[in-house]
């Protein structure tokens, strides 16, 4: 059955677990995820971006949610807006049945430049006032993602924003969390504490200079009640790069968050834990190992298959890791 991200992070954080957010493109991503859940008895949130929702169709992108909630009734479903850059986007979300919706103010609707603080309350207030009067829940963004390691801002689209920034940019202050909370009244709130999206995030194993985990710690503190996101969050495991790499791919080395830094979060207040890399990867190593182990091969089912099991696989582990197993 469907859920509001509100109900759902409330019983999370009640129960001291996290879950994570997948992100879905197509069919065979919602299986994935649904089908692991079961496994698991956990619930689920799955969100699509933008991109997501130009490339699926609204319309074949809402029937599949609402298809993948008939599908599995008993596992409690949150349908969530991934970095809503606008109040059209997020109000159409909710018109197609999303459950929630993320206006990223941290960035300007370019979706590429840092915006200023006030820009963010503002529209991040307005979403939040909308979407409460039907209803939905609401994340914001303070702070601009990108790493500590190349002080380098991150776009939306993964690629570094112009010119670099400092530490202190680079990281959610505490005290603007405070007043961003009490202003914008969001249900749960992304912070930024050293991590960016995609594959390529720190180029050694992070530790406590590149993922700023004390930041989370003291945001928690000053905000016992707000539901924390972390955004960027796939672990980038070795063995999904070498999977990839064995059958014709070439990613350089790269290193993603630890599970247990996520898992140290989750004891401090992270709800939400935004993973799309990961799953990704998973789907394209099997991709790639078809293709390469069977050349012969023309049916698309048999590399979604496998890409499906994989991606099962990788969202039941994260299930058990965050503690969300067992609790739907
Ligand atoms: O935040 C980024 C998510 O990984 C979605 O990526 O915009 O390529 O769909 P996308
Ligand atoms: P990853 O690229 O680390 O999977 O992050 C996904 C994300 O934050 C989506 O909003
Ligand atoms: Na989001
Ligand atoms: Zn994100």
């Amino acid at each position: 059955a469907k859920i509001t991200l509100r109900q759902l992070l409330d019983h999370a954080a009640e129960h001291g677990y996290g879950v994570p957010a997948f992100n879905i493109n197509n069919m065979e991503q919602g299986l994935a995820i649904m089908d692991a859940a079961k496994s698991v008895d956990a619930p689920v949130i799955i969100q699509a971006s933008r991109g997501a929702r130009s490339y699926a169709n609204d319309i074949m992108l809402a029937k599949m949610m609402e298809a993948l909630s008939e599908i599995y009734p008993d596992i409690p479903l949150c349908i969530h807006q991934d970095h809503g850059n606008s109040e059209p986007t997020c109000l159409s979300a909710i018109r197609y049945g999303f459950t929630s919706v993320m206006m990223d103010g941290s960035l300007k609707a370019d979706a590429k430049t840092p915006a200023d603080y006030d820009y963010n309350v503002e529209i991040t207030e307005r979403v939040s006032r909308m979407a409460h009067w039907v209803g939905a829940s609401v994340e914001g963004e303070l702070g601009v993602l990108g790493s500590l390691e190349s002080g380098q801002a991150e776009a939306e689209d993964g690629h570094g924003a112009e010119g670099a920034l400092s530490h202190d940019q680079l990281l959610t202050d505490p005290d603007q969390a405070v007043d961003f909370v009490a202003r914008t009244k969001v249900d749960a709130l992304a912070i930024a504490m050293g991590t960016s999206h995609g594959a390529y995030k720190f180029s050694r194993k992070p530790d406590g200079d590149i993922l700023a985990m004390n930041v989370i710690e003291e945001i928690h503190r000053k905000l016992p009640n707000t539901h924390l996101v972390m955004h960027g969050s796939s672990s980038v495991p070795q063995e999904l790069q070498d999977v990839i790499n064995r059958f014709g791919g070439e990613m350089p080395q790269t290193y993603g968050v630890p599970v247990e830094e996520i898992v140290r979060g989750i004891k401090h207040g992270v709800r939400k834990v935004n993973i799309d890399t990961d799953c990704r990867m998973a789907m394209t190593g099997q991709f790639r190992r078809i293709a390469s182990e069977n050349p012969q091969e023309f049916d698309p089912r048999k590399f979604l298959k496998p890409a499906m099991d994989a991606m099962r696989d990788l969202c039941r582990e994260r299930f058990e890791q965050f503690g969300t197993a067992g609790n739907a």
